[in-house]
């Protein structure tokens, strides 16, 4: 009888493994599970660590739309694979319209990072203003205490008016033409006006459009905010004050034209590794690596980071962050969105550990994998 205790005993145990909450392993699109049953529901993420504690910040998103009717929500882990809800972090507002973050605006992409000067907390997250689709292109700031909030929002707005970036040059300041100049038929002749420039100029006064973002923290605690801009078509990559809440004015034109969307970075043996998506909305598209040795450039292009099947596609999913691993020389994870737009709260997550193949940075697909370096 004692036998067949500890018989049953010893077999229940597995199956508690396999359904409680002392998960061990990351798998990349399934149901990824919070606290309290719930499917995790930060889309867009970024990730910040604190004190043994990894934050990872993303957009509410609902059933049916991807407009933000709740916020910015927070999730806690020490293992990045079990994770607490902490809440709202930064709600809507619903009780005032005129707000530029009133209930139905679009938040996006939130990143949050910490000052040791101010020992803030500043979360940066894309913004368009709501009933205006995708067309104010802004950046919005919060500013709060504690990593789990409540965020104070601060302001929107379109980084660097009145400023031309580092690389423009006497010509490119001087030209005067403009978008109503080509005839629409002409598409090479938008191109390299717009590689020339052309935004930069229409955009100067009201300053440069900011969608698709991610905000970096290099070793000497300078941050900075790397941003599809000019329609889509540039990435430009900008200088945020020592407090990390503004734009210092210092910015730079990136990959000229060459249309990425989705940037996410990492820094290792002194180089830095920019892993960006092509432009089609919710649809996936194969990402696109380059390599610099200083943020301002010149930046190489490298291609495609992926390998294997559905490498054309990122594994179905877009880049949001790259989060390193603490403790581990050189474990870094590469968070990416499977988006499904018709039904926006289902969205999985897609993190795949970055391998190194001569120093350059691959994904592999996993169907599951663990921080100790198993991977199946
Ligand atoms: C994607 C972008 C997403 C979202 C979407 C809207 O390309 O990466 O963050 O803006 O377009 O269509």
């Amino acid at each position: 009888m004692k036998l067949f205790r500890l018989l049953v005993v010893l077999s229940i145990i597995p199956l508690a493994c396999s359904t409680g909450r002392i998960a061990t392993a990351i798998v990349p699109g399934e149901l990824w599970k919070d606290n309290r049953g719930i499917h995790i529901n930060a889309h867009g993420g970024g990730m910040l660590f604190r004190k043994g504690v990894y934050y990872w910040y993303g957009e509410h998103k609902d059933e049916t739309s991807n407009e933000a009717n709740v916020g910015i929500n927070c999730y806690s882990s020490r293992d990045l694979v079990n994770w607490k809800f902490e809440g709202v972090v930064l709600p809507v507002v619903t009780d005032n319209d005129s707000s530029d973050i009133t209930k139905g605006c679009i938040m996006e992409r939130p990143k949050v990072v910490y000052n040791e000067k101010t020992q803030k907390y500043v979360l940066w997250f894309h913004l368009e203003l709501k009933g205006q689709g995708y067309k104010a292109a802004r950046v919005a700031m919060a500013v709060s205490d504690s990593p789990t909030g409540t965020f104070e929002y601060v302001r929107s707005y379109r980084p660097n008016a009145g400023i031309y970036p580092l690389n423009f040059t006497q010509e490119q300041k001087a030209d005067t033409l403009t978008l109503s100049d080509i005839p629409k038929s002409e598409r090479q002749q938008l191109r390299s006006a717009v590689e020339n420039g052309l935004y930069v100029r229409r955009d100067l006064a009201g300053g440069q459009m900011s969608r698709d973002m991610t905000i970096f923290v290099d070793d000497n605690k300078k941050a900075y905010h790397i941003f599809a801009s000019e329609e889509n078509q540039t990435l430009q990559i900008a200088e945020l004050s020592d407090d990390y809440q503004s734009h210092n004015g210092r910015y730079m034109r990136i990959l000229v034209g060459k249309h990425n969307e989705a940037p996410t970075i990492l820094k290792r043996n002194g180089k830095y590794f920019l892993i960006t998506s092509d432009c089609t909305g919710w649809a996936p598209n194969a990402a696109r690596m380059a390599v610099a040795d200083s943020l301002f450039g010149t930046w190489t292009e490298l291609g495609n980071p992926c390998v294997g099947e559905n490498a054309n596609l990122t594994f179905q999913s877009q880049g949001t962050y790259i989060q390193k691993v603490e403790g581990k020389k050189d474990l870094y994870i590469f968070m990416a969105d499977r988006w499904t737009p018709k039904k926006p709260i289902d969205g999985r997550y897609i993190w795949l550990p970055i391998l190194f193949e001569n120093g350059i940075p691959v994904l592999k697909w996993y169907n599951k994998w663990d921080i100790k370096g198993a991977k199946y």
